[in-house]
Order: structure tokens, then C-alpha cells, then sequence
């Protein structure tokens, strides 16, 4: 079946997704954007393309400016231009000599400061007063910490000593980073903390001088279309919700395989290992969209409070259950759609004897009503055979063999697959008859794919995230809460590995789906971790 047999007449296209623009509430306000770090690759590479975007496709007000704080000595028109080659390469909507891209360069500027200096944060409030007087920018500040994690609770500490991370205009009452400007918002990316106590010490630093309200840590999964989709999908359709649950749901499995390897980030990778880097956030962000409850609005907080239980109710794993429930491992020397790919220890800038673990997969279970018993197993890893990030939602098989095991092609229940990247869209796996005499049946598979039901590539991530930031809407960003029930879990497991040290570690060639040992996860013979 074709999913666009669905479909009105009045499928949103690009174009005219971008004709109607926001609904009011979701407006954004003139406002200063402070992108610290701002000659490292991810605001080159992604969040001024995506800034840009926004602007181009009329999302975002034109009144904002960009003002790069780093340390590198450059001149306006320096940062300017190695701003525009990133826009070149990264934004699918500029062509040379564009009018929008012109006028808001007109509006970035370069402030040169180490992190340390007092001085360069007092300079930075004069410009920023400055920026507001000629530009409009009504004191609405936007805070984005794009640096080296370690720099994150200094840069707090220096905006409150400069007087920089409240609002001089708030009034009496006002939630400093509630909708109403003038309002000072600052985002994190993340690692945020390396393990619980870093995790807390850090939010203590954010909210020694922001309220938790003004604080946006941010997880570039969620905003992917097809992670925000998980939500749509489970509460806007009647049909699945009632099978979400233990009594139908045999296990569930999350993916996130990447082919590429560390490349040049090997000093920051050997540091943080799978776990830090991808399934503490982006990974378990998966989980508790794909397990929470109902949230009683689409509030930030209702959502949050909901995914909150969720993390809660995973069960912690004793340590004498470390080696059962959890696999790390390393790539070795293998290749990848022909080519051959070094291991990991041989990568640039990474000990020859490090352990850090470049795959990493657990067997989870979550202690409530809705999921006793069911098991959700994760694997991530570097260096697999693709990128292929999906949820597979297995259920169980019917309760009676009708069909002889001879005539059903594949063992295979009904699966339910949420892909979310590269091949974005939902797929329903269930048996059919094979045309013919005989009785045969072979699993097949129902399809809705995004491109083409709604004729649109999905926006980047950061698009999202910013102009989420910039309205003041932090659903889509993790709370205190949330991290430090994250870092809690995955804690008592990284200690236990450290201290293991070599002892349990596994290898795997890079090309292949990582170690074997990860089969056993699964808990039963009749399980397999899905070919993807
Ligand atoms: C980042 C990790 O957070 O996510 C990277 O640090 C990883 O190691 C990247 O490659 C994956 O993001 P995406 O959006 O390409 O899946």
C-alpha cells in the first residue's frame, strides 16, 4: 500500500509549510544570539547554516544578531566570511550574492576574548547594549555554549560575575526566561557532565547564576522530525497505543550504528567512550520518548515530567549483573563498503592500549506498570556496517502456531520499526500469503517513508533546537532532573568497566555488526538483533 493514499489534497509542501509560517504562540523575538566557541566546526557547520536557514524560510525574525566570542584574534569581516563558507557548504538554500545572507551578515560580529577574562565579558555587555541600541534587539539575549565541555561552568560563572545572565528589565515576578522579554536564555550542548556527581555539580553551577527556566541543555536528537515524531505517532493515532504494553510487546530494540569511525576528535573520544558520547543522551532520550506515558498536555514540563518517570523506573544493574546485562567493545582493523578502515587503537591521537569502548549495548528493564518484563536492548557502536538509527517495536507472535513452522518463510513476529535516520519513516512488518497454491507465508512489509508522503527533506536538527531556544519552548530540552537520572543509571556501569579495565572488553572488525557477545543480551534463542 502506498502511504499517500492517505492523504488530502492539501499536503504541505516545502513551500507552503514555509507560506504559513508560525502559529502566533510560536513567534520569535528580536534577540542577540552569543555563540561561544565560535570558530569551532559546530557553528560553522551547523548552527549558523542553521540560523540562516531559519531566517531564509521566514521562521525567524530578521531583527537577531550573532556575535562569535572566542579567542582567535579575527576581525568582523574575517568571521564574516569563514561564516559564509560554512553557510555554502551546509545550507541547501544559498546561492551567491543572496540578499538575506547579506543583510545578516550585516548583523554578526566578532568579539575576541579568552574564556578567563573578566574584561572580555564586561567589553561584551557594552557591545551587546550597543547591538540593542542600533539594532533593535530589545535585550534579549540568547547564550549558546558551543565550546570544550570543561569551559561550560566557567562561562556561566563569568556571564553572572559581568552581570550578564539576568535581564537588567525584569520586572517583579518575572520568569527570567519565560516568553516576556527582555529575556536571557543560555543553551548547552553537551557532554553535560561525565558522570552523576559532575552531572550535579555542573546544573549547581548553571543555577548559581541562571534559573533553571533560562537553562536549555540541549540533545541534537530531539530535534530530529522523526524523534519529535515518536510522540505524534504513539498520541495522535488510536490503533497502537493499545498494544504498547507488556501484554503485547514482546521486546523492544534501539539502534544507533554509525560506519564512520572517530576521525580527528580521538583526544576528546577516547576521553568520553559509546556510553558518554551517544546513548547516556541521544540513546536514552529514544527510550523515553518511546516508553513514557501520556503526558496531560504537550507543556515542556508535562513532557519532561513524563520522560522522568521513565528514567526513574529503569532498573538499576547490580554489579554483579554488569557482565550479563551490558557489552562494550572496540573496532579493530576491518573495512567498510570496500574500504579498508584501521582500528581503534591505531586512530589518530588514541593510546595504543586504551579500553575505551566504541560499541556499547544493554538490556534494560523498566520497573513500571506498562513495561514488567519487557526487555529494551540498545546497541550503539563506531565503525558497523552502516548508519542506521531505528526503534523496533517487536510483539509477540500470535498466541497458536496455525502455520506450520514449514510453511512460514522467517520466524519473524510483527515488528514495528521507527526509523529515524538515514531512511526516515515508520515501517509495519507482518506475514502474508504467498500467491500460489500452497499455504506460505512470508513477511512483508508496509511502508511510510517522509520524502515522499510529505515531498519535503526533513530541516536539520539545530533549525529546530534554535529557534525552539529563541521562542522560549524547552520541551524539546533536557531538565536537571532528566540528566542526573540518566547519569545515575549509566554511572555504577562506567566505574565497573574502569575497573575491570581490559577484563571483558570485547573486539570487533569494523564492517561487522559488532561483538558477538552482544547476542546474549537478547535473553532468548528465539530473539535476534534485527539486520539492518
Ligand atoms: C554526536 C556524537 O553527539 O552525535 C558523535 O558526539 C556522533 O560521535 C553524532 O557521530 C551522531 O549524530 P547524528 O545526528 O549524525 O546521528
Amino acid at each position: 500500500m502506498s502511504s499517500t493514499e492517505c492523504l488530502m489534497e492539501d499536503t504541505p509542501t516545502q513551500e507552503n509549510v514555509f507560506k504559513e509560517g508560525l502559529s502566533a504562540e510560536r513567534t520569535t523575538s528580536p534577540c542577540v544570539i552569543v555563540l561561544f566557541g565560535a570558530t569551532g566546526d559546530l557553528t560553522k557547520r551547523k548552527l549558523v547554516p542553521a540560523l540562516y536557514n531559519q531566517v531564509r524560510n521566514g521562521y525567524l525574525s530578521p531583527e537577531i544578531a550573532i556575535v562569535g566570542f572566542a579567542r582567535r584574534d579575527k576581525s568582523h569581516e574575517e568571521f564574516r566570511a569563514d561564516l559564509l563558507e560554512g553557510v555554502r557548504e551546509h545550507s541547501p538554500y544559498y546561492t551567491d550574492g543572496d540578499p538575506v545572507w547579506q543583510k545578516l551578515s550585516e548583523s554578526i560580529f566578532y568579539h575576541q576574548s579568552s574564556f578567563e577574562d573578566d574584561k572580555g565579558y564586561q567589553s561584551l555587555g557594552t557591545e551587546l547594549d550597543q547591538i540593542d541600541r542600533e539594532l533593535g534587539t530589545e535585550g534579549n539575549r540568547l547564550f549558546y555554549l558551543a565550546t570544550a565541555p570543561e569551559y561550560f561552568s566557567l562561562i556561566a560563572k563569568k556571564l553572572g560575575e559581568a552581570g550578564l545572565s539576568q535581564s537588567n528589565g525584569l520586572k517583579p515576578g518575572q520568569d527570567p526566561g519565560g516568553k516576556d522579554g527582555p529575556w536571557v536564555r543560555v543553551v548547552v550542548e553537551k557532554p553535560f557532565g561525565i558522570d552523576l556527581d559532575s552531572a550535579v555539580d555542573l546544573n549547581q553551577k548553571f543555577l548559581d547564576v541562571f534559573h533553571e527556566s533560562q537553562v536549555y541543555r540541549i540533545d541534537h536528537y530531539l530535534g530530529k522530525e522523526t524523534v519529535q515524531n515518536i510522540l505524534a505517532f504513539r498520541f495522535s493515532n488510536g490503533i497502537f497505543e493499545p498494544l504498547w504494553n507488556h501484554k503485547y510487546v514482546d521486546h523492544i530494540q534501539i539502534t544507533v550504528a554509525e560506519s564512520l569511525g572517530v576521525g580527528g576528535r580521538g583526544p576528546y573520544y577516547d576521553k568520553a567512550g559509546a556510553v558518554r558520547d551517544m546513548v547516556q543522551n541521544h540513546m536514552l532520550q529514544l527510550l523515553s520518548l518511546v516508553a513514557m506515558e501520556p503526558p496531560v498536555s504537550l507543556e515542556a514540563d508535562a513532557v519532561r515530567d513524563e520522560k522522568v518517570k521513565v528514567l526513574r523506573a529503569i532498573r538499576e544493574i547490580p554489579k554483579d549483573k554488569i557482565k550479563d546485562l551490558t557489552v562494550r567493545a572496540q573496532y579493530q582493523k576491518g573495512s567498510i563498503s570496500g574500504e579498508v578502515v584501521s582500528g581503534y587503537r591505531e586512530e589518530d591521537r588514541v593510546p595504543e592500549n586504551t579500553i575505551t569502548p566504541t560499541y556499547a549495548a544493554f538490556r534494560v528493564e523498566i520497573d513500571n506498570w506498562r513495561w514488567a518484563g519487557v526487555p529494551f536492548v540498545l546497541r550503539h557502536g563506531k565503525r558497523l556496517p552502516k548508519r542506521a538509527t531505528e526503534i523496533a517495536i517487536q510483539f509477540k507472535k500470535p498466541p497458536m502456531p496455525l502455520f506450520s513452522e514449514s510453511t512460514v518463510d522467517t520466524v519473524h513476529a510483527n515488528t514495528l520499526i521507527m526509523n529515524v535516520q538515514p531512511d526516515e519513516g515508520i515501517s509495519l512488518c507482518f506475514g502474508s500469503k504467498v500467491p500460489g497454491p500452497d499455504i506460505r507465508i512470508r513477511n512483508v512489509k508496509m511502508d511510510f517513508r517522509y520524502g515522499h508522503s510529505f515531498g519535503m527533506a526533513s530541516p536539520d536538527a539545530y533549525e529546530r533546537l534554535l529557534l525552539d531556544a529563541i521562542i522560549g519552548d524547552s520541551t524539546l530540552f533536557t531538565r536537571k532532573d532528566e540528566v542526573e537520572h540518566s547519569w545515575k543509571f549509566f554511572t555504577p556501569i562506567l566505574e565497573e568497566w574502569e575497573a575491570m579495565g581490559e577484563e571483558g572488553l570485547q573486539f570487533y572488525e569494523a564492517g561487522k555488526w559488532g561483538p558477538e557477545k552482544a547476542k546474549d543480551l537478547l535473553g532468548s534463542e528465539l530473539r535476534a538483533w534485527r539486520k539492518l
